[in-house]
């Protein structure tokens, strides 16, 4: 278990570092993130490093027991090199470049930046890629920026000619017929700003994130060739710029950060992206950045309440995290972050947050042992793709019907009820889930479809969302009924969708809301789960959610985005049909399991300011306590509980 914290020893004067890493040391961290955006330190002009500073300050690290991960700093070119080579410079949807002062200020798809980046991250490699202290490297930080100037454009038209081939398929497959928008020549084709083609949008979100994966790539192979240790990028999570699972497809652990902003932890919200960062790996991942109390960006930006940093933690290690890190430890005194939450104060103190933080590392210590070597294990899979969500984000056709929140809305249901979810692109294998649940699978081809239903002919039960169904791979309508491929197995098919203005009662009860599709049956062996009550004249009546057994399992098909209630009972249906374990949690009370050889680790979070008592359906050692858990606990305010217990 790494605990820990971004530290930036460029801001201080090397004579405080001492004292920084002793109060590291007190809150029981182990490990330090430094040298993200601090390349005008490191290469003060063009050809002349300087990373002597570096070494002494992981040295200084190391002699208080404490590891580093150096992140390269390509998300901040120094000014030398924007001035000299203006053409690296980020160019706006506007047509004007960035200026100088703000971090991410370049275009990923340079190639002149990208060997920029290389020779940095090489430079780094050669004289620490084997340091006994530097045990992994973060490639820059949150890729996020589309530069839209003449070279990426070049680079988008030569990306959808190794794409399509010919201009002819293009054209077919955009229907670039309408509005006349048919190309002859591939230069042609622009970068779209605003609404467009849906084809070229979409492909323009996959070219951004190719862009980011070759820009990876250079520090990638440049670090390799000097270095064995592990390389991750953190990431912004469920973020729209890039597709996650091309970028990590290449890097060796999955890391992000999580930040609350304004309020305080949503369980639900941050499991699920937690969740998601997990299934890109299929293994535990990293926070590598996390609050330490507030932060400076939200619209209030409160703190949270004592105790909420400490639960916030342990819910990152319930869903996989086997690192949490603070950004950051102090403040620099100037710069655009001051009043950001951070360990210590300006004048080199403590703040409160820090003896919270203190005994939490404390706290991680003691479970070390326990967590050392545990992972995830889920019966229950939730499919999310890039894909589907830019398609409907970029034609939501209600405002309301954003995808993240759509898919969270299942997440939100089944979650509860078992203590673990795998958030997964639908291309995964789908071995050992009995349970497979897509909200919302727009893009959806026969070769998709197939290895679904062969999931469901075997005995898995699959739930499909609304928009199910609808187009392909190019954001092309599917010349069909909803859902498409899968419409036969289902037995059933869509026969028209509504954006709602009001919600609409489902029968026998609960609401739709936002989303609605009339369904129509195919087969007699279809059932019907829930109807719509009185509505537009179109949808009274009609089926909103139908069911069919097929093979060994069964799929099922829901219409609408229907209330949490309504969700919640569906989805003890699904488990119940499914058999899949159900850990109901209680009185706010979360509950997660890590699995070893041999054991389980219950790890059990008051989310609350309110005490709690809750029975569990486990027991063993409390492993902070030291105490026995006979299946009752008590959690005080934002309480943790850490139960080991043998294997089932
Ligand atoms: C993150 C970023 C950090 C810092 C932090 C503040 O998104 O990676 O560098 O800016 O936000 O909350």
């Amino acid at each position: 278990m790494r605990f820990g914290c971004a530290w930036y020893p460029e801001h201080w004067p090397e004579a405080r570092w001492a004292a920084d890493l002793a109060l590291m040391r007190a809150a029981h961290m182990n490990v330090v993130r430094v040298g993200e955006f601090a390349w005008s330190r490191m290469e003060p002009e063009e050809g002349r490093y300087d990373l002597d500073w570096l070494e002494r300050a992981i040295d200084a690290a190391a002699s208080h027991g404490i590891d580093t991960v150096i992140g390269t700093p390509t998300a901040a070119p120094p000014a030398w090199l924007t001035r000299k080579y203006p053409d690296t410079l980020l160019v706006r949807d506007t047509g004007r470049p960035s200026t100088h002062g703000n971090r991410c200020h370049f275009s990923p798809a340079s190639e002149r930046y990208v060997e920029f980046c290389r020779s940095i991250a090489a430079q780094l490699a050669r004289r620490f890629g084997r340091h006994a202290h530097v045990i992994g490297w973060q490639i820059d930080n949150e890729y996020s920026v589309v530069s839209y100037d003449e070279a990426t454009r070049a680079a988008f038209q030569a990306f959808l000619r190794s794409r399509y081939g010919t201009l002819d398929r293009i054209n077919e497959l955009w229907t670039t017929a309408y509005w006349s928008q048919t190309y002859d020549d591939w230069s042609e084709i622009p970068l779209p700003v605003g609404p467009h083609n849906p084809g070229l949008m979409l492909e323009f979100r996959r070219f951004v994130s190719r862009v980011y994966a070759n820009y990876q790539r250079a520090q990638l192979e440049a670090i390799r060739a000097h270095s064995d240790r592990f390389v991750t990028h953190n990431f912004l999570g469920w973020f729209e710029a890039v597709d996650l699972d091309e970028v990590t497809a290449d890097l060796d652990l999955a890391s992000w950060d999580s930040y609350v902003g304004s309020g305080h932890l949503d369980p639900l919200a941050e499991g699920v992206r937690h969740d998601l960062v997990r299934g890109l790996k299929r293994r535990n991942f990293w926070l590598m950045e996390t609050q330490p109390g507030s932060v400076n960006w939200a619209p209030v930006n409160n703190a949270l309440n004592r105790g909420g940093v400490r639960a916030m933690a342990w819910h990152a290690v319930g869903h996989g995290a086997d690192a949490v890190l603070y950004w950051q430890w102090r403040s620099a005194l100037n710069g655009q972050e001051q009043y950001h939450g951070s360990l210590v104060a300006p004048d080199g103190r403590p703040r409160p947050v820090y003896d919270e933080v203190r005994a939490l590392g404390a706290d991680l210590a003691r479970a070390a042992h326990a967590l050392r070597d545990t992972s995830l294990v889920a019966e229950c899979a939730l499919l999310d793709s890039h894909d589907d969500r830019w398609a409907i984000q970029l034609q939501r056709h209600h405002a309301d019907f954003d995808p993240g929140a759509h898919a969270a809305s299942f997440y939100r249901a089944l979650r509860p009820q078992v203590h673990t979810v795998d958030v997964l692109h639908p291309s995964r294998p789908l071995d050992g889930y009995r349970l497979v649940v897509a909200p919302h699978l727009h893009l959806c081809d026969e070769a998709l479809a197939a290895r679904l239903e062969q999931f469901v002919r075997r005995g898995g039960h699959l739930v499909l969302g609304p928009r199910s169904g609808m187009k392909n791979e190019h954001n092309a309508l599917l010349p069909s009924r909803q859902p498409g491929p899968l419409a036969g197995a289902l037995g059933a098919h869509v026969e028209e969708y509504y954006a709602l203005e009001a919600p609409v009662a489902l029968d026998p009860a609960g609401q739709a809301q936002i989303w609605a599709e009339w369904l129509e049956a195919d087969q007699s062996d279809v059932d019907v789960v829930l109807r719509y009550g009185r509505s537009n004249g179109w949808l009274d009546g009609r089926a909103a959610v139908v069911r069919r057994a097929l093979g060994a399992g069964s799929i099922t098909y829901v219409g609408a985005w229907v209330d949490g209630d309504t969700m919640n009972r569906l989805a003890a249906d699904w488990l119940a049909v499914s058999g899949v374990a159900r850990t109901p949690a209680a009185h706010g009370v979360e509950v997660c399991r890590r699995v070893g050889r041999g054991r389980q680790v219950w790890i059990c979070i008051n989310h609350s300011r309110e005490a709690h008592s809750v029975n569990v359906p486990f027991s063993g050692l409390e492993v902070l306590t030291g105490r026995r858990c006979d299946g009752a606990l008590s959690l005080g305010p934002y309480g943790v509980a850490v139960v080991e217990d043998a294997a089932p």
